[in-house]
């Protein structure tokens, strides 16, 4: 069965596997969304299931919480648990500081307050995430509906000013009508080839009326997990400067693959 993913499936699993590692027993998790993030999920139902771990699970989107659920974890609102052990989460870009781009699966917001009301933050990727400047991924910024012609102009237009290569933007679409977030939203997304300040360019997007919020996570994340097809893993820790590697083996009865 496992022989029938691809090296990046692979490699999103075992990043997976190793961050699921770091979860113990009473843990208040915050749950991210994407395909890396499910097999987070995946992993920690097999806990569940298999070892009795005993958490609770806050997702980040609903498509998230359907799979928790699916897979065992009892899930609670963020109101409920108030504040997080630990979120993992998935991501688009991320460079040397930890920074990220987030939000290329729609689910930005909740992301960003899910992750920032946890004391930690491990991101789970392959390698191919990771970039020397942010950018080459279009920056998600989600968007209220109401005037949100006028809201692009007024991004595009602040753009002019800022450290960016490029300035288009472009509403995502789902089909032939606007993509819509879990909040309702639309998501505009800005094709800005390099981002040469970070954190300034979140700063400043973020004051525009009809902003919700961007998908540029700066300070927020802890930890990243990068895995390999061929089951290394490389853990960077950005708060204690640590670099460790293991590898980890695909197990064939792992019936985490049933279904994929
Ligand atoms: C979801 O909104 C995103 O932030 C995801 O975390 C990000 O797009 C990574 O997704 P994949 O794990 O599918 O690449």
């Amino acid at each position: 069965m496992t022989g029938e993913l691809s090296p990046i499936d692979k490699a999103k699993f075992v990043a997976a596997k190793r961050a699921a590692e770091f979860v113990e027993d009473g843990m208040r998790v915050g749950l991210g969304t994407g395909s890396t993030a499910a097999w987070l999920v995946r992993c920690l139902g097999e806990m569940v299931e298999q070892d009795g771990l005993k958490i609770l699970g806050v997702p980040t989107s609903t498509r998230t919480a359907q799979l928790a659920r699916e897979v065992g974890i009892k899930v609670i609102s963020l109101d409920e648990a108030r504040w997080l052990d630990l979120t993992i989460d998935g991501a688009d870009e991320f460079d040397a500081d930890l920074s990220l781009i987030k939000g290329g699966g729609g689910a930005l917001l909740q992301e960003k307050i899910v992750a920032t009301a946890s004391d930690q933050m491990v991101v789970i990727a392959d390698a191919a995430k990771e970039v020397e400047h942010l950018g080459s991924f279009p920056l998600p910024i989600e968007v209220i509906p109401f005037g949100w012609q006028t809201t692009q102009a007024l991004i595009e237009e602040t753009l002019v000013s800022m450290d960016v290569m490029g300035r288009q933007a472009s509403l995502r679409m789902n089909g032939s009508v606007p993509f819509v977030t879990d909040e309702g939203n639309h998501i505009l997304d800005l094709h800005l080839g390099r981002i040469g300040n970070p954190r300034q360019l979140a700063m400043v997007i973020n004051q525009i009326p009809g902003v919700v919020e961007n998908g540029l996570f700066i300070d927020i994340c802890d930890k990243v997990v990068i895995g390999y097809g061929d089951g290394r893993v490389e853990t960077r820790d950005i708060n204690e400067g640590t670099v460790s590697e293991d590898r980890l083996d695909f197990v064939e009865t792992d019936n985490l693959f049933r279904d994929i």
